[in-house]
This record gives structure tokens, C-alpha cells and sequence, in this order.
């Protein structure tokens, strides 16, 4: 899944030709293969629904690995406590197993069914929010990382918008889980 195809590679070398000269420019380091696919599973749903693409913040994405190493490190992986994120905020946790940027995305994305573009409005008994930040029209940025915990086979991802959704004057966390 997260391997190279042979044309990608050809496609960083040839971004790495061009972009390698100009050194007054500060070397913006290329996205790795995982910020790829966060960046594009968002922007998919986003396009989806004719909302602008999100880029890449270098920012965001240091801010979600340090909280994803420390619940590795301190909490099993569990979903952390986000209640006082200054941005917004989806997280997702997989049992059994590796899992993907694609399918923390998607399980986010899941809750589209129960979201009303229409009138703005999630089905009764359910919660949107999660869907919403992922398409959320003044989130510009985005950034994402995960760990996994290898003696439970557990991951936690996490990904952090600016600007936030708000939820009048909450800032969105929200999560997923597939077991
Ligand atoms: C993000 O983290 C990397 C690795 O620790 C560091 O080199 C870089 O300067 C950081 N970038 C920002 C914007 O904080
Ligand atoms: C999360 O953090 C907030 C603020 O620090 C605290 O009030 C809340 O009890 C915490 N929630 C959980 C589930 O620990
Ligand atoms: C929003 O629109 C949907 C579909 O048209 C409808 O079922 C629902 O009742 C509406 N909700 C509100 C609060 O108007
Ligand atoms: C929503 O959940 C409540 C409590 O479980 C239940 O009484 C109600 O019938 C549910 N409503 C719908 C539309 O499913």
C-alpha cells in the first residue's frame, strides 16, 4: 500500500531536478508517502463536495506526532484527550493490524451518509463532526501522524486542521475506531 510505484519515484526525482538548483528558496522537503496519502484522501472528499484542497503543514504534522508518540509511549495508544486542542482535530484507532492513512480517512468520511448538505443538518442519532472538519470549507491546513503499538497490534492516528471547525465557540475533536 504505502510503497512507491516506479512512476512516483520518477516523479520525485524529476520535482528534486527541478526544485534542486534553486537554492535561494528554502528546501521544502518532500511529503512523504504517508502525508501523501492523508493529503490526497482529504482532498478527494473535499473535491467531492466542492470544497478547495487542504496543503501540507509541516507545523500540524510535528504538533499530531507528538501527541501520537506520546500515546504510544505513555497511553497504549488509546485515543488521547484533545479537549483543549487549539486546532481542530480528528483521531482514529485500529485494532488488529496495520491500517493506512487511506482508512482512517475513509471511517472518517463514513459519516457523510448522515450529513445533509442541503440544510446543514446530521440524521437524529448521530454525529457528523467528524465528516464535517474533514471537508470543513475554512480549514486551509492540515497535518497528520500515527504510531502504532506493536505488542497490541494497535494504531493511532491523529490529524490537526487550522482553522479549527467551530462548534459555536468549541473547537471540533471527534474520532473513529474500527476493530
Ligand atoms: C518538524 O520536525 C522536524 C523534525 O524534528 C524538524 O526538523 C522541523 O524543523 C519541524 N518543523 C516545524 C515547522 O516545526
Ligand atoms: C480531558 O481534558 C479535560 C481538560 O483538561 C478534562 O476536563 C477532561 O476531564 C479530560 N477528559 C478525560 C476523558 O480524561
Ligand atoms: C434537512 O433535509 C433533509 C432532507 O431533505 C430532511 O430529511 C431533514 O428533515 C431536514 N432537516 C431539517 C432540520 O430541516
Ligand atoms: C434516538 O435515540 C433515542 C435514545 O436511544 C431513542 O429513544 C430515539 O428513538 C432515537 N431516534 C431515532 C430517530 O432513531
Amino acid at each position: 500500500m504505502s510503497s512507491y510505484s516506479p512512476s512516483s519515484v520518477l516523479l520525485l526525482l524529476l520535482v528534486i531536478f527541478i526544485f534542486g538548483g534553486s537554492s535561494a528558496e528554502a528546501a521544502e522537503a518532500p511529503l512523504s508517502s504517508a502525508a501523501k496519502e492523508y493529503l490526497q484522501a482529504h482532498n478527494q472528499a473535499r473535491a467531492a463536495v466542492g470544497v478547495e484542497p487542504l496543503d501540507w503543514s509541516e507545523t500540524l504534522a510535528n504538533a499530531s506526532s507528538r501527541v501520537v508518540r506520546y500515546q504510544r509511549n505513555k497511553m497504549s495508544c488509546n485515543f488521547a484527550n484533545l479537549t483543549n486542542s487549539r486546532y481542530g482535530a480528528n483521531q482514529f484507532w485500529a485494532g488488529g493490524g496495520s491500517s493506512t492513512p487511506r482508512m482512517a480517512v475513509d471511517k472518517w468520511v463514513e459519516e457523510k451518509k448522515y450529513y445533509n448538505h442541503g440544510n446543514n443538518t446530521c440524521a437524529p442519532n448521530h454525529t457528523c463532526g467528524v465528516y464535517t472538519q474533514v471537508v470543513w470549507r475554512k480549514s486551509l491546513h492540515l497535518g497528520c501522524a500515527q504510531a502504532t503499538c506493536t505488542k497490541d497490534q494497535t494504531t493511532i492516528a491523529i490529524c490537526f486542521y487550522d482553522p479549527p471547525e467551530w462548534w459555536g465557540h468549541v473547537v471540533m475533536v471527534g474520532d473513529g475506531a474500527i476493530y
